[in-house]
């Protein structure tokens, strides 16, 4: 879409947001450039000039644009955009938008799972499970604190494994025989808690979204259960629905 429709149902400031947004999304406007002036807009697509500040405005509120005093209106450094619809690791989700991906282990080991995880990695509660809590960053930048709870013939041989340099999925399907058929997700909207407010270098009361997300391995067999707290302000999740015919 790069026409604004006079007549229809949409809005046209909402019409030249989603122009906009297209622009970012092909890469003719990269993070960092200087965007055209509201009369500028105004001029190319025939509408006013309140009409282009209103869609400026609701972009900058929405952290995809940032104004700055007597100079303009930039792009912000992308989201990172996750795909609801591919079964992907961060390592793949980051490394997708051309960032390096980068992991602290913040706690390694094998602990009983308590009733909760048991129920859903289908084990008797108390069974040792090997539980993992990194920090997930991107070209240095904390993005997401990640717990995961894993349960497999064998899954304490991940006490020796550097998890720092290693993706947790890619040792998972190349070095234990666990292929990852799908995974489950579920994703809720909350604050980033004090704790992770340290870890992520966010302000306290930033927005935070949360995972959790059961991956199966063959026969259907539940191998991992994550909860994720990522940072909102840096994050999309990204779905593309189709409509039943
Ligand atoms: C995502 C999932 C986690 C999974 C991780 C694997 O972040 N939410 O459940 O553990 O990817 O990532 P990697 O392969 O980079 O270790």
């Amino acid at each position: 879409m790069s026409t604004i429709f006079r007549k229809g149902p949409l809005p046209r400031y909402y019409q030249l947001k989603e122009i906009m947004r297209e622009k970012m999304r092909i890469g003719e406007w990269k993070p960092g450039d200087l965007i055209p002036s509201e009369r500028e807009l105004g001029e190319v697509y025939g509408i006013s000039r309140m009409t282009a500040r209103q869609a400026i405005t609701e972009l900058v509120n929405e952290g995809l644009f940032y104004r700055e005093q007597g100079k303009g209106t930039f792009v912000s450094q992308h989201k990172i955009t996750q795909q609801l619809i591919h079964l992907t690791g961060f390592t793949e989700d980051i490394g997708a938008r051309g960032q390096r991906p980068g992991t602290k282990v913040l706690s390694a080991k094998m602990v009983p799972a308590d009733e909760k995880i048991a129920q859903i990695l289908r084990l008797e509660p108390g069974e040792l499970i090997f539980c993992l809590q990194r920090l997930r960053l991107a070209d240095e930048e904390p993005l997401a604190v990640e717990q995961s709870h894993l349960h497999f013939k064998g899954c304490e041989r991940l006490l020796e494994e550097d998890l720092e340099k290693n993706s947790l999925y890619r040792l998972l399907e190349t070095k234990y025989g666990q292929p990852l058929m799908f995974a489950e997700q579920e994703l809720e909207a909350g604050l980033v808690s004090e704790e992770n407010t340290l870890l992520l270098n966010v302000p306290l009361g930033s927005p935070a979204l949360f995972t959790r997300r059961t991956t199966y391995s063959e026969r259907d067999i539940p191998i991992e259960y994550a909860r994720s707290v990522y940072c909102g302000s840096k994050y999309t999740f990204y779905t593309s629905l189709k409509r039943d015919q």
